[in-house]
């Protein structure tokens, strides 16, 4: 079994108790926190059972005792914080989504591979064995040949204070939530998408509150995404084909691993998909056997580029209303 690293919180971000929380077997990875507030980190790291709190980022960044950082940060302070912590010579685990801005993703990379770091962008869910056995049911054509995506990820979110809101922030509901439908589709297609087409809502201080999107990839593969801040909460993944249709109605949290399979005659075969270990832990396992050497981290930099390639494409879409080649 892989050595498990020693993980700092980069922040008391709410999402840090899904990690902390991943694995009870290998709690011993987290040694630390930071947070901009040295009375916050401290009671965060009694409350969580934390062996060190630091008053800054850049103390838990100076703690030779950590390997490794998992960065919870808004959207916007994403990719300065990489920088730092891989210059302090980390890991990282930065939340998706990473960025918007390919160039920027690319330096963070040179970065990590100069130094002989791992560097991933957390999209926990393409490391469930749905999403591994979806992808591999396209691929063997389980639905024939693949024409059609569509992706939804949305939800009300109600409180006018939060981040997503804020444009400083790089808020928005294409950053929080699309960026999974985008992930979706890539996956799916096995592709980068070759044009992109995007209308947005705005909300919040003119963050896109809502937002579609039309996706052609490669071998006439045609996508739609839809994601909002503003609609009932709903998940799904679907891929039409020739020959049937793939559906997983829980794609991103995989709280119910089941791919569907609906052939031409209406047919329905599914297949379920458990895991010992849920999408969080097997993220944290992928980098820290990236890490050791054992096997290239799954969600690389082509991943992370394609990710920030495709939603530059989007919102320069939006703005233009033409079609834009990512
Ligand atoms: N993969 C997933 O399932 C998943 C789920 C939810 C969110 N996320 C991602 O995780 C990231 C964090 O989301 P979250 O909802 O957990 O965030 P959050 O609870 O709002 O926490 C963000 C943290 O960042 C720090 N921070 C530094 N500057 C800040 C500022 N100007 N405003 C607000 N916070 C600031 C704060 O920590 P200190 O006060 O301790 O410094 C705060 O606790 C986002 O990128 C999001 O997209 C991923």
């Amino acid at each position: 079994m892989t050595a498990v690293l020693r993980w700092g919180l980069l922040s008391t971000a709410r999402i840090n108790d899904a990690l902390l929380g991943a694995d009870p077997a290998k709690q011993e990875r987290w040694v630390a926190v930071g947070s901009r507030s040295l009375e916050r980190a401290q009671a965060y790291a009694a409350e969580k059972g934390l062996p060190r709190a630091h008053g800054s980022y850049e103390e838990l960044l100076a703690d030779p005792e950590v390997d490794a950082v998992y960065i919870g940060l808004p959207n916007g302070m994403h990719v300065e914080w990489t920088l730092k912590a891989l210059e302090a010579g980390k890991h990282v685990l930065v939340e998706k989504p990473f960025s918007p801005h390919p160039d920027r993703v690319a330096a963070c990379f040179d970065l990590a591979e100069a130094r002989g770091l791992v560097l991933a962008e957390a999209f926990m869910w393409r490391h469930h064995p749905q999403a591994l056995r979806a992808r591999q049911l396209v691929e063997e054509g389980a639905i024939g040949e693949l024409r059609a995506l569509h992706a939804h990820f949305s939800f009300t979110l109600t409180d006018p204070a939060d981040v997503r809101w804020e444009t400083a922030l790089e808020g928005g509901a294409l950053m929080d939530l699309g960026c999974y439908c985008i992930s979706g589709c890539r996956t799916l297609a096995g592709a980068e998408p070759e044009r992109v087409s995007g209308e947005l809502v705005r909300g919040g201080d003119g963050v896109d509150a809502s937002f579609s999107a039309v996706l052609r990839f490669p071998g006439d593969v045609l996508a739609t995404l839809t994601c909002s801040f503003d609609a009932v909460k709903h998940h799904e993944l679907v891929a039409t084909g020739t020959a049937g249709r793939l559906r997983l109605d829980d794609p991103w949290h995989g709280n119910r691993p089941v791919v569907q399979v609906t052939d031409g005659d209406g047919a329905l075969t599914e297949h379920d998909c458990p895991s010992p270990l849920g999408s969080y832990a097997l993220e944290l396992d992928d980098l820290e056997a990236a890490a050791a050497g054992e096997r290239p981290s799954r969600l690389g930099r082509a991943d992370a580029l394609g990710q920030a390639r495709t939603l530059a494409a989007l919102y320069a879409s939006a703005a233009s209303h033409e079609g834009v080649a990512p």
